[in-house]
């Protein structure tokens, strides 16, 4: 008969340390409490229940455990009678974001297929284009109305509009889905208000209708997408809008706020061509924007050496890996020019984003055209995000025209 250690008898819920992580969306002040947890660890009972898992090993480890899967349809038919009542928990699982084998692999095959480093690379051009027209539309409001927000008017409408000449839905929807998707991604946060859970219900219902008509008509009149005669479905078109948009909003906003916050020589440099890539890989490791990858066990495993018994939940916390002193050397200083060792900002195993390519793409362009325009633009407020955890994403940056005797406007 197995008895009780200190091994495996299951810790007291950290009920402080877990509401002090709640409660700290800024990336500064993470690095406290992700050392916090990982002394706690390897694995914190949340008061919920499930496990938060902060080291980088434990995390890498975890996402390609194949006992560990997503939080599917059938497991909450079984645990929560009634879920399929909430429209936008429906469609994220009905999506492949929160699918398992058998259906994941089939509906995420065409996307992946979509969306290859090679694609990307052949779509560069219009990528370029793109994010060049918006930044410097961005750049001419700002001198007209010497106020704007960073976020609100670049960061947020740009990767929607990108998606929309990808496959195809009419560029002047970019700023109706960039809003349904930042509402609808709080059905997949942890511990929101029941509020903002209802909106993300309302809202998802209004998504699906709007893929649904596009879908229909698309069979009619393609609109001539830059993915050429791919036919997503609607649930794969749904996943794409959630998972796609927030994300590169989120690292748009965090490298215009760092940029902004440089002085012009360093902006300078870092802006360099040969610098961007370190920039941008920087950002995502300091600053992840997905950062908590859930999960259950189907079947019993082990986790930071610790037996794991089959339908425990586990928050394996990208965030905080990214933040292991074990992985990286002083892990909470924002360090472009380190040497760089990968993470998992695009987290790892069956559900690697599809999207990596596209996400690094926007942000190299957002480099090359919104650094000439630096000089001309200044952060007038602090940068706000999102509650979080799981999705911190910057949500407003009041940024003014500097002023015309030294910048030439
Ligand atoms: C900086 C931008 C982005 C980041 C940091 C990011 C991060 C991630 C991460 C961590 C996952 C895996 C989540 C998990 O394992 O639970 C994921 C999945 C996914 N991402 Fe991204 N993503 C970004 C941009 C995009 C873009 C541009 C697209 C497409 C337009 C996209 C589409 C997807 C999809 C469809 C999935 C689900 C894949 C699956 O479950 O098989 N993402 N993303």
């Amino acid at each position: 008969m197995s008895t009780l250690t200190e091994e495996t008898m299951p810790p007291a819920p950290a009920r402080e340390l877990v509401r002090s992580w709640l409660r700290t969306p800024d990336p500064e002040d993470l690095g406290a409490v992700y050392a916090e947890l990982r002394a706690a660890g390897p694995l914190v009972r949340a008061p919920w229940g499930a496990f938060l898992v902060p080291g980088y090993q434990d995390v890498r480890r975890a996402l390609v455990d194949p006992a560990l899967v997503m939080l599917d349809a059938a497991w909450r038919d079984e645990r929560t009678p009634g879920w399929r009542a909430s429209p936008a928990t429906s469609a994220l699982c009905d999506s492949l974001l929160m699918q398992n084998p058998p259906e994941h692999p089939v509906n995420r095959r065409p996307v992946v297929a979509a969306l290859t480093l090679r694609s990307v690379t052949a779509l560069d051009g219009m990528i370029r284009a793109q994010v060049r027209v918006a930044v410097e539309q961005f750049v001419l409001t700002l001198r007209q109305d010497r106020a704007a927000d960073l976020i609100d008017d670049l960061c947020k409408p740009l990767p929607a509009a990108v998606l929309c000449r990808l496959v195809g839905f009419p560029g002047r929807d970019a700023g109706l889905l960039a809003g349904l998707a930042s509402v609808i991604s709080t059905g997949g946060e942890i511990r929101r208000p029941l509020d903002e859970l209802l909106a993300a219900d309302q809202v998802a219902g209004q998504l699906l209708c709007y893929l649904e008509q596009f879908t229909h008509q698309r069979d009619r009149s393609a609109n001539g997408p830059a993915l050429g005669d791919v036919t997503f479905s609607v649930d794969q078109l749904f996943a794409l809008v959630v998972a796609g948009l927030i994300t590169t909003t989120h690292l748009l906003g965090n490298l215009g706020d760092r940029l902004l916050r440089m002085p012009p020589e360093q902006q300078r440099s870092v802006t360099a061509p040969e610098h961007r890539a370190g920039l941008i890989e920087e950002t995502l490791r300091w600053d992840p924007p997905v950062k908590l990858a859930t999960r259950r066990a189907d079947r019993p495993t082990v986790v930071g050496g610790r037996p794991v018994p089959a339908g425990t939940v586990l928050h394996l916390m990208i965030g905080a890996a990214h933040r292991d002193p074990a992985r990286y050397p002083d892990p909470d200083h924002f360090d472009p020019g380190r040497d760089h060792r990968p993470g998992f900002p695009f987290g790892q195993g069956g559900h690697f984003c599809p999207g990596a390519a596209l996400a690094r793409a926007q942000a190299a362009a957002f480099l090359e055209s919104f650094a000439p325009h630096l000089p001309a633009v200044r952060r007038s407020g602090r940068l706000v995000r999102r509650a979080g955890p799981s999705f911190t994403e910057p949500v407003g940056l009041p940024v003014s025209a500097a002023r015309p005797a030294t910048h030439g406007f």
